[in-house]
């Protein structure tokens, strides 16, 4: 079983970057804490600050007939459509994670390009969000 850890903008910043928000594990914390937890799933991690890097690691996934993808698409989550379609373009299907509340915040954040296209929207769980991803996709989503 193939699962891509995919994190936009900002998210190498995790651990420092508004810690009140976005607590204060890193994002290899992060990574090798659901290493630890699903040892029966191959992972592959990618963060990129750049929209188009995501797009393409998304394509990649599609070809490489990842089994499933873990998104948390970051700020462009409310203003990406080039991501929206190609979620929307690609076979596996992809959950949206945020580590905060989105829709507990500043009214811009309520918005996901990307939601109609996700199978799913997990919000304000912080990185346990991520571990819930996986296990949805794990034990309920896979043959
Ligand atoms: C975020 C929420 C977004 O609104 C924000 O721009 C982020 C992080 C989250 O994980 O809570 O960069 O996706």
């Amino acid at each position: 079983m193939n699962i891509l850890i995919l994190n936009g903008p900002n998210l190498n910043l995790l651990g420092t970057r508004e810690p009140e928000t976005y607590g204060q594990a890193t994002l290899a914390d992060l990574e090798n804490d659901l290493r630890a937890a699903f040892p029966g799933v191959t992972f592959a991690f990618f963060q990129s600050n750049h929209e188009g890097a995501l797009i393409d690691r998304l394509h990649q996934a599609h070809q490489r007939g990842a089994d499933g993808i873990v998104f948390n698409p970051g700020a462009y989550t409310h203003t990406s459509v080039a991501l929206r379609d190609a979620v929307a373009a690609i076979t596996p299907p992809v959950l949206e994670v945020h580590i905060s509340n989105v829709h507990a915040r500043e009214d811009f954040r309520r918005h996901s390009h990307l939601a109609p296209v996700c199978a799913g929207q997990i919000s304000g769980l912080g990185p346990a969000g991520y571990h819930l991803a996986v296990r949805y996709f794990v034990d309920y989503a896979l043959p």
